[in-house]
């Protein structure tokens, strides 16, 4: 695990988006996996930039975010699809087809979670994958105590996860109850693998993720096993 500390957000965005165009550039139809959220919204600014300043093409890169709520309309603006093409995929030349999040409103949601790993896989597998963390250590919505031979799935989520992620809502009792997620082992198949995480309130779960102990308790320690996992952290609120 590559371990990498920086003091500011603007230096977590700028060091992650070097990696991921550098990924680009050598492989023009790299497959990426993605993530919402606070901690790569700076990032995919930065990219957005390069792509305007004739630096970086996605016309040929394929996408897979790492989740998405169940039961919102795709483009209620609460979805995670409307907030990856309100901070990316609208400003950059991403094919439509290319661009595939999990469809959390699937008459069948067991069989779209095998049908999802079964995309990745047809792509070829995530080149590289972004994570951020939660403070509890969770990576994409597998909490603590999912099993890391866990697969794409559907999660229940925590009532603290559901009350930090309320600000994307008009109140808590709209946020759904329920998600579908890449599991650990869909995650794990990635080949590379670059984790953000910004601020103090990140401090404890990066502290635990560099004790080494692994553990179902902290899902992030998983990560600990995989052979390409740079860690990118720092900075206060
Ligand atoms: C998002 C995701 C989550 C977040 C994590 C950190 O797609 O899967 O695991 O990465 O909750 O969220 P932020 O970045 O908002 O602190």
């Amino acid at each position: 695990m590559k371990w990498i500390a920086v003091n500011t957000y603007e230096e977590i965005s700028e060091v992650a988006a070097n990696i991921f165009s550098k990924q680009i550039q050598e492989k023009p139809n790299s497959v990426l996996g993605l993530a919402t959220g606070g901690s790569p919204v700076g990032m995919y600014k930065e990219l957005v930039a390069r792509h305007q300043a004739g630096r970086l093409s996605f016309k040929d890169v394929q996408t897979f975010n790492l989740d998405e709520y169940v039961g919102l309309e795709q483009a209620s603006p609460a979805s995670y699809w409307t907030f990856m093409h309100e901070n990316l995929f609208n400003f950059v030349d991403i094919l439509t087809e290319n661009i595939h999040l999990p469809n959390g409103k699937s008459e069948d949601l067991a069989a779209e979670c095998v049908a999802y790993d079964g995309r990745i896989e047809e792509a070829g597998g995530i080149d590289l994958q972004l994570l951020g963390i939660g403070v509890n250590g969770h990576i994409g919505f597998n909490e603590p105590g999912t099993p890391f031979d866990a697969t794409t799935n559907i999660v229940e989520l925590t009532e603290s996860t559901r009350t930090e992620n309320a600000v994307y809502f008009d109140n808590l009792s709209e946020v759904p109850t329920h998600a579908i997620t890449m599991g650990i082992q869909s995650i794990m198949k990635a080949k590379e693998i670059v984790l953000i995480a910004f601020g103090e309130k990140k401090l404890d779960a990066i502290e635990k993720l560099k004790s080494g102990h692994v553990t179902e308790d902290f899902p992030a320690s998983q990560l600990l096993n995989h052979p390409n996992v740079t860690i990118i952290y720092g900075g206060t609120n």
